[in-house]
């Protein structure tokens, strides 16, 4: 607490991913933020909210549908983006008119940020275009020595990012898929994903954003992979437990996809410290939290790559 009132960043746990915490209202503590993740200043930070009064003074909210989605799904993984107020610096939302707001339904985060009585702005705690931390352990790896304190509260709930929304002529739409998928949100209207023309409206959403170092090639099915005898080659299955591979993980037993989202990020890291030739990711069903998980896994897929045949 001491901590983030000095302006310093903090590593707190979310119900989504670990976040990398300061105060929303020092420029310093926000450029700090920048600085330890080596993330570029165009890509802006999500503004944590204490409670829901807050809101006024970070956004505005004329948006009824707005208000809906806030009233049925926070606090919890839902990230909405709304015209920003004044009084926010512009470090924090990289100069846009927008700023993206939620609730964290993590106690352990409620607790600080409450105590605290301010907006947190926290990205992902992990290096830019890494892959996001579902345990304190992974923020050691990522960020020790340029951080004073990780809070450590076990592995994340939803094990990825929250789902990004803004409303545009009541419609809903999807700009970073996740935990809460279209489905759910379409019990309050019309849900269109991403922008019309398929450009990047959320900044951070670049090609290779999830990347393991190690190469990642994306399959439909890992049984119907032929894998090159003389490769290390690790397999990132859905349910299946095949053994023809030097490492394997299996994200879900019982083919549960939100068990699958859970152990993602960690999973991907495991096989990545393997020293593996590469790794071959199956595509989990494309239903509710699937389409999340399947979107990463085609971002951290290496461009083009293809199985070597030999
Ligand atoms: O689950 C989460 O959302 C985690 C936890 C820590 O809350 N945070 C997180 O933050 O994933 P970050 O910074 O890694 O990802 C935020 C994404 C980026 O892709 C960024 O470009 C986008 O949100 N974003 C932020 N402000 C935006 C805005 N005004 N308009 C569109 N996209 C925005
Ligand atoms: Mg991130």
């Amino acid at each position: 607490m001491a901590l983030l009132r000095a302006g310093e960043v903090v590593a707190l746990p979310t119900e989504t991913v670990y976040g990398l915490a300061a105060d929303v209202y020092n420029a310093n503590a926000v450029a700090k933020v920048f600085e330890t993740k080596e993330r570029p200043h165009f890509d802006p930070l999500i503004v944590h909210l204490p409670s829901r009064e807050m809101l006024d003074f970070v956004a505005r909210t004329d948006s009824r549908l707005a208000r809906e989605l806030m009233d049925k799904f926070w606090p919890g993984p839902l990230t909405i983006v709304l015209p920003r107020r004044e009084a926010i610096p512009d470090i924090v939302t990289a100069g846009l008119e927008t700023v993206a707001v939620r609730m964290s339904a993590h106690p352990v985060f409620r607790e600080i940020i409450s105590v605290f009585g301010g907006p947190l702005a926290a990205p992902s705690a992990n290096r830019f275009g890494r892959i996001s931390p579902t345990s304190a352990q992974h923020v050691k790896d990522e960020l020790a020595g340029r951080i004073p304190l990780i809070v450590d509260d076990g592995a994340t709930t939803h094990g990825i990012e929250s789902t990004i929304v803004r409303v545009m002529n009541d419609t809903i739409e999807i700009l970073r898929q996740g935990p809460i998928a279209a489905k759910a949100l379409r019990q309050l209207g019309r849900v269109r994903v991403n922008a019309p023309d398929g450009s990047v409206i959320a900044p951070g959403q670049m090609a290779t954003h999830y990347a393991p170092r190690t190469k990642l090639i994306l399959v439909e099915k890992l049984e119907d992979f032929l894998s090159p005898p003389s490769k290390r080659i690790g397999a990132l299955a859905f349910a299946s437990a095949s053994t023809s591979f030097a490492a394997l993980r299996q994200l879900s037993r019982r083919g549960d996809v939100r068990e699958a989202a859970a152990n993602l990020f960690r999973m991907l890291r495991e096989l990545d410290n393997e020293n593996l030739d590469f790794i071959v990711a199956e595509r989990v069903p494309n239903e509710d939290v699937g389409i999340a998980i399947n979107e990463r896994l085609k971002r951290g897929a290496t461009p083009d790559a293809r199985a070597p045949l030999e």
